[in-house]
Protein backbone atom coordinates (compact mmCIF):
# COMPACT_ATOMS: atom_id res chain seq x y z
CA UNK A 1 0.00 0.00 0.00
CA UNK A 2 1.35 3.11 -1.35
CA UNK A 3 1.12 5.84 1.88
CA UNK A 4 0.48 9.39 0.59
CA UNK A 5 1.20 12.57 2.37
CA UNK A 6 -0.30 16.15 0.86
CA UNK A 7 0.94 19.25 1.37
CA UNK A 8 -1.28 22.02 0.34
CA UNK A 9 -4.81 21.21 0.52
CA UNK A 10 -6.71 24.26 -1.02
CA UNK A 11 -8.99 23.28 -4.20
CA UNK A 12 -6.88 20.98 -5.94
CA UNK A 13 -5.41 19.43 -2.67
CA UNK A 14 -9.22 18.56 -1.26
CA UNK A 15 -10.09 16.62 -4.64
CA UNK A 16 -6.84 14.60 -4.00
CA UNK A 17 -7.44 13.69 -0.22
CA UNK A 18 -11.41 12.51 -1.18
CA UNK A 19 -9.62 10.35 -3.93
CA UNK A 20 -7.31 9.02 -1.70
CA UNK A 21 -9.76 8.68 0.95
CA UNK A 22 -11.92 6.55 -1.34
CA UNK A 23 -11.07 6.22 -4.83
CA UNK A 24 -7.62 4.70 -5.74
CA UNK A 25 -6.80 1.29 -4.58
CA UNK A 26 -3.56 0.58 -3.37
CA UNK A 27 -2.87 4.09 -1.74
CA UNK A 28 -3.81 5.81 1.18
CA UNK A 29 -3.53 9.30 2.59
CA UNK A 30 -1.93 9.41 5.47
CA UNK A 31 -0.87 12.64 6.66
CA UNK A 32 -1.61 16.23 5.78
CA UNK A 33 0.44 19.89 5.76
CA UNK A 34 -1.41 22.42 5.59
CA UNK A 35 -0.39 26.88 6.12
CA UNK A 36 -4.44 27.41 7.33
CA UNK A 37 -5.36 24.58 9.39
CA UNK A 38 -8.90 26.45 9.97
CA UNK A 39 -9.80 26.24 6.31
CA UNK A 40 -9.23 22.07 6.29
CA UNK A 41 -11.22 21.39 9.46
CA UNK A 42 -14.43 20.34 7.52
CA UNK A 43 -12.54 18.58 4.80
CA UNK A 44 -10.58 16.51 7.95
CA UNK A 45 -14.24 15.64 9.38
CA UNK A 46 -14.98 14.35 6.33
CA UNK A 47 -11.94 11.87 5.47
CA UNK A 48 -12.37 8.20 6.82
CA UNK A 49 -8.83 7.44 6.34
CA UNK A 50 -8.34 10.47 9.49
CA UNK A 51 -4.80 11.43 8.52
CA UNK A 52 -2.39 12.86 10.83
CA UNK A 53 -1.28 16.72 10.59
CA UNK A 54 2.40 17.34 10.84
CA UNK A 55 5.17 19.34 9.36
CA UNK A 56 7.19 18.32 6.41
CA UNK A 57 10.17 17.23 8.09
CA UNK A 58 7.73 14.49 10.02
CA UNK A 59 5.72 13.46 7.28
CA UNK A 60 8.56 12.54 5.14
CA UNK A 61 9.11 9.77 7.85
CA UNK A 62 5.38 8.40 7.43
CA UNK A 63 5.26 8.46 3.64
CA UNK A 64 6.14 6.75 0.30
CA UNK A 65 5.14 9.29 -1.88
CA UNK A 66 4.45 13.95 -1.10
CA UNK A 67 2.17 15.23 -3.28
CA UNK A 68 2.65 19.13 -3.20
CA UNK A 69 -0.48 21.22 -4.32
CA UNK A 70 0.09 24.03 -2.49
CA UNK A 71 2.75 26.66 -4.10
CA UNK A 72 5.72 27.31 -5.75
CA UNK A 73 7.46 28.36 -2.46
CA UNK A 74 6.48 24.68 -1.29
CA UNK A 75 8.04 23.33 -4.19
CA UNK A 76 12.35 23.03 -3.07
CA UNK A 77 11.13 22.55 0.64
CA UNK A 78 8.52 19.65 0.00
CA UNK A 79 10.16 17.78 -2.77
CA UNK A 80 13.84 18.78 -1.11
CA UNK A 81 12.90 17.09 2.25
CA UNK A 82 10.97 14.36 0.25
CA UNK A 83 13.76 13.59 -1.91
CA UNK A 84 16.42 13.55 0.52
CA UNK A 85 14.39 10.99 2.88
CA UNK A 86 13.56 8.33 0.10
CA UNK A 87 9.93 9.58 -0.88
CA UNK A 88 8.69 10.21 -4.39
CA UNK A 89 7.13 13.53 -4.75
CA UNK A 90 4.42 14.33 -6.82
CA UNK A 91 4.60 18.62 -8.05
CA UNK A 92 1.15 20.31 -8.97
CA UNK A 93 3.34 23.57 -9.09
CA UNK A 94 5.30 22.63 -12.06
CA UNK A 95 5.66 26.24 -12.72
CA UNK A 96 9.01 26.49 -10.21
CA UNK A 97 10.63 24.16 -12.23
CA UNK A 98 10.85 26.96 -14.92
CA UNK A 99 13.96 27.56 -13.03
CA UNK A 100 15.99 24.81 -14.97
CA UNK A 101 19.05 24.76 -11.67
CA UNK A 102 15.98 23.69 -8.81
CA UNK A 103 14.65 20.81 -11.70
CA UNK A 104 18.24 20.02 -12.00
CA UNK A 105 19.21 19.20 -8.42
CA UNK A 106 16.00 17.56 -7.99
CA UNK A 107 16.27 15.46 -10.67
CA UNK A 108 19.88 14.78 -8.77
CA UNK A 109 19.10 14.23 -5.97
CA UNK A 110 16.05 11.84 -6.65
CA UNK A 111 18.90 10.01 -8.72
CA UNK A 112 21.13 9.45 -5.67
CA UNK A 113 18.56 8.23 -3.52
CA UNK A 114 16.47 6.13 -6.47
CA UNK A 115 13.34 8.40 -6.35
CA UNK A 116 10.69 9.25 -8.49
CA UNK A 117 9.79 13.04 -9.24
CA UNK A 118 6.06 12.94 -10.63
CA UNK A 119 4.27 16.24 -12.58
CA UNK A 120 1.05 15.32 -13.82
CA UNK A 121 -0.42 17.16 -17.03
CA UNK A 122 -2.73 19.78 -15.54
CA UNK A 123 -5.16 21.96 -16.90
CA UNK A 124 -3.59 20.79 -20.50
CA UNK A 125 -4.54 17.57 -23.14
CA UNK A 126 -1.52 16.42 -24.98
CA UNK A 127 1.41 16.13 -22.70
CA UNK A 128 1.47 12.36 -23.75
CA UNK A 129 1.72 13.28 -27.24
CA UNK A 130 4.31 15.69 -26.43
CA UNK A 131 6.69 13.23 -24.92
CA UNK A 132 6.04 10.78 -27.73
CA UNK A 133 6.69 13.12 -30.36
CA UNK A 134 9.95 14.26 -28.47
CA UNK A 135 11.66 10.60 -29.07
CA UNK A 136 12.71 12.05 -32.53
CA UNK A 137 13.46 15.95 -33.73
CA UNK A 138 10.02 18.30 -32.77
CA UNK A 139 10.39 21.25 -35.05
CA UNK A 140 7.58 23.70 -33.12
CA UNK A 141 5.25 23.50 -30.23
CA UNK A 142 2.79 26.43 -29.79
CA UNK A 143 0.36 26.86 -26.84
CA UNK A 144 -2.50 28.98 -27.35
CA UNK A 145 -4.69 30.43 -24.28
CA UNK A 146 -7.69 32.41 -25.00
CA UNK A 147 -8.92 33.98 -21.73
CA UNK A 148 -12.17 36.20 -21.28
CA UNK A 149 -11.38 40.00 -20.47
CA UNK A 150 -11.06 39.34 -16.72
CA UNK A 151 -9.00 36.23 -16.76
CA UNK A 152 -6.27 38.83 -18.10
CA UNK A 153 -6.87 41.42 -15.64
CA UNK A 154 -3.48 42.51 -13.68
CA UNK A 155 -1.00 40.60 -15.78
CA UNK A 156 2.21 42.49 -15.66
CA UNK A 157 2.05 42.16 -19.62
CA UNK A 158 -0.90 43.90 -19.99
CA UNK A 159 -0.48 46.66 -17.11
CA UNK A 160 3.03 46.67 -18.72
CA UNK A 161 1.65 47.59 -22.03
CA UNK A 162 -1.77 49.67 -20.68
CA UNK A 163 -3.78 47.14 -22.88
CA UNK A 164 -7.56 47.94 -22.02
CA UNK A 165 -9.02 44.98 -22.11
CA UNK A 166 -12.56 45.93 -22.46
CA UNK A 167 -11.80 47.43 -25.72
CA UNK A 168 -12.16 44.44 -27.67
CA UNK A 169 -15.34 43.58 -29.35
CA UNK A 170 -13.49 40.39 -31.09
CA UNK A 171 -11.00 38.24 -29.93
CA UNK A 172 -7.47 39.18 -30.60
CA UNK A 173 -3.75 37.86 -29.73
CA UNK A 174 -1.98 39.92 -27.13
CA UNK A 175 1.15 38.22 -26.56
CA UNK A 176 3.30 36.32 -28.61
CA UNK A 177 6.47 35.04 -28.08
CA UNK A 178 8.52 32.30 -25.88
CA UNK A 179 6.91 30.48 -22.77
CA UNK A 180 9.96 31.97 -20.89
CA UNK A 181 8.92 35.67 -22.19
CA UNK A 182 5.15 33.93 -21.09
CA UNK A 183 5.34 32.93 -17.49
CA UNK A 184 7.29 36.61 -16.16
CA UNK A 185 4.13 38.59 -19.04
CA UNK A 186 1.34 36.08 -17.74
CA UNK A 187 2.81 34.77 -14.62
CA UNK A 188 -1.25 32.79 -13.90
CA UNK A 189 0.16 30.74 -17.29
CA UNK A 190 3.05 29.11 -15.80
CA UNK A 191 2.23 25.88 -14.53
CA UNK A 192 0.68 25.34 -18.39
CA UNK A 193 3.54 26.81 -20.09
CA UNK A 194 6.21 24.73 -18.07
CA UNK A 195 4.71 21.74 -18.39
CA UNK A 196 4.19 21.41 -22.28
CA UNK A 197 7.97 23.01 -21.73
CA UNK A 198 9.33 20.31 -19.47
CA UNK A 199 8.01 17.77 -21.50
CA UNK A 200 8.94 19.00 -25.24
CA UNK A 201 11.56 21.45 -26.47
CA UNK A 202 12.45 23.66 -23.67
CA UNK A 203 11.36 27.12 -22.35
CA UNK A 204 13.16 29.17 -25.28
CA UNK A 205 11.57 27.09 -28.33
CA UNK A 206 7.96 26.59 -27.04
CA UNK A 207 5.64 29.28 -28.47
CA UNK A 208 3.11 30.94 -26.15
CA UNK A 209 0.23 33.70 -27.88
CA UNK A 210 -1.92 34.64 -25.47
CA UNK A 211 -5.81 35.49 -26.73
CA UNK A 212 -8.17 38.18 -25.25
CA UNK A 213 -12.01 36.85 -26.43
CA UNK A 214 -14.82 39.12 -24.56
CA UNK A 215 -17.13 36.71 -26.18
CA UNK A 216 -15.95 33.89 -23.99
CA UNK A 217 -16.52 32.72 -20.24
CA UNK A 218 -13.71 29.29 -20.16
CA UNK A 219 -10.39 29.57 -20.05
CA UNK A 220 -8.97 27.31 -23.51
CA UNK A 221 -5.97 25.92 -24.19
CA UNK A 222 -4.92 24.74 -27.69
CA UNK A 223 -1.50 23.41 -28.91
CA UNK A 224 -0.03 22.56 -32.38
CA UNK A 225 2.87 20.36 -32.37
CA UNK A 226 4.92 19.82 -35.65
CA UNK A 227 7.87 17.34 -35.57
CA UNK A 228 9.15 14.18 -37.74
CA UNK A 229 6.16 12.39 -36.43
CA UNK A 230 4.01 14.71 -38.38
CA UNK A 231 1.05 17.40 -36.85
CA UNK A 232 -1.34 17.34 -33.55
CA UNK A 233 -3.36 19.90 -32.23
CA UNK A 234 -5.46 19.39 -28.89
CA UNK A 235 -7.82 22.02 -27.56
CA UNK A 236 -9.15 22.04 -23.85
CA UNK A 237 -12.04 24.24 -22.71
CA UNK A 238 -11.32 24.33 -18.83
CA UNK A 239 -14.30 24.81 -16.07
CA UNK A 240 -12.53 26.60 -12.94
CA UNK A 241 -12.97 25.60 -9.67
CA UNK A 242 -15.82 27.94 -7.50
CA UNK A 243 -13.26 27.59 -5.03
CA UNK A 244 -10.26 28.99 -6.91
CA UNK A 245 -10.91 30.28 -10.60
CA UNK A 246 -7.40 30.50 -11.05
CA UNK A 247 -7.37 26.85 -11.17
CA UNK A 248 -9.01 24.40 -13.19
CA UNK A 249 -10.41 21.29 -12.57
CA UNK A 250 -9.06 19.04 -14.88
CA UNK A 251 -5.15 19.81 -13.26
CA UNK A 252 -6.87 18.50 -10.14
CA UNK A 253 -8.33 15.12 -11.78
CA UNK A 254 -4.94 15.06 -13.60
CA UNK A 255 -3.17 14.54 -10.12
CA UNK A 256 -5.99 11.95 -9.57
CA UNK A 257 -5.27 10.23 -12.39
CA UNK A 258 -1.51 10.42 -12.08
CA UNK A 259 -2.06 8.76 -8.48
CA UNK A 260 -3.73 6.05 -10.20
CA UNK A 261 -1.34 5.61 -12.43
CA UNK A 262 1.56 5.33 -9.93
CA UNK A 263 -0.52 2.81 -7.57
CA UNK A 264 -1.44 0.10 -10.27
CA UNK A 265 0.30 -2.42 -12.20
CA UNK A 266 -1.03 -1.03 -15.52
CA UNK A 267 0.50 1.47 -16.98
CA UNK A 268 -1.40 3.31 -19.66
CA UNK A 269 -0.38 6.33 -22.17
CA UNK A 270 2.94 7.41 -22.60
N1 LIG B 1 -0.04 21.83 -12.97
C1 LIG B 1 -1.10 22.57 -13.29
O1 LIG B 1 -1.59 22.58 -14.44
C2 LIG B 1 -1.74 23.42 -12.25
C3 LIG B 1 -3.03 23.89 -12.45
C4 LIG B 1 -3.61 24.66 -11.45
C5 LIG B 1 -2.91 24.98 -10.31
N2 LIG B 1 -1.63 24.52 -10.17
C6 LIG B 1 -0.83 24.88 -8.98
O2 LIG B 1 -1.13 23.98 -7.94
C7 LIG B 1 -1.00 24.67 -6.68
C8 LIG B 1 -2.28 24.48 -5.87
O3 LIG B 1 -3.36 25.04 -6.57
P1 LIG B 1 -4.79 25.25 -5.85
O4 LIG B 1 -5.70 25.77 -6.88
O5 LIG B 1 -5.17 24.04 -5.09
O6 LIG B 1 -4.42 26.45 -4.86
P2 LIG B 1 -5.24 26.91 -3.55
O7 LIG B 1 -4.78 28.31 -3.27
O8 LIG B 1 -6.68 26.62 -3.71
O9 LIG B 1 -4.66 25.95 -2.40
C9 LIG B 1 -3.34 25.97 -1.96
C10 LIG B 1 -3.34 25.51 -0.51
O10 LIG B 1 -2.01 25.30 -0.09
C11 LIG B 1 -1.78 25.95 1.16
N3 LIG B 1 -0.37 26.32 1.18
C12 LIG B 1 0.26 27.24 0.42
N4 LIG B 1 1.59 27.22 0.69
C13 LIG B 1 1.77 26.26 1.63
C14 LIG B 1 2.93 25.74 2.29
N5 LIG B 1 4.16 26.23 2.03
N6 LIG B 1 2.75 24.75 3.19
C15 LIG B 1 1.51 24.26 3.45
N7 LIG B 1 0.40 24.70 2.85
C16 LIG B 1 0.53 25.68 1.94
C17 LIG B 1 -2.74 27.13 1.20
O11 LIG B 1 -3.05 27.48 2.54
C18 LIG B 1 -3.95 26.55 0.45
O12 LIG B 1 -4.84 25.89 1.34
C19 LIG B 1 -0.71 26.14 -7.01
O13 LIG B 1 0.67 26.40 -6.91
C20 LIG B 1 -1.15 26.26 -8.46
O14 LIG B 1 -0.41 27.25 -9.16
C21 LIG B 1 -1.06 23.75 -11.10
Amino acid sequence: MLRVGVVGCGAIGSIICRALDKDIEGAKLVAIHEHHIENIKSLCAELSCKPKLMKISEMVKEVDLVVESASAVAVPQAAIAALENGCDVMIMSVGALVDGQLLENLVNLARKHNCKIYLPSGAVAGIDGIKSAASAPIHSVTLTTTKPPRGLAGAPYVIANKIDLDAFDKPEVIFDGTAIEAVKAFPANVNVAACISLAGIGVDKTRVKIVVDPGSTRNRHEIEVIGDFGRFTTEVENIPFPENPRTSYLAALSAVATLKKIASPLQIGT
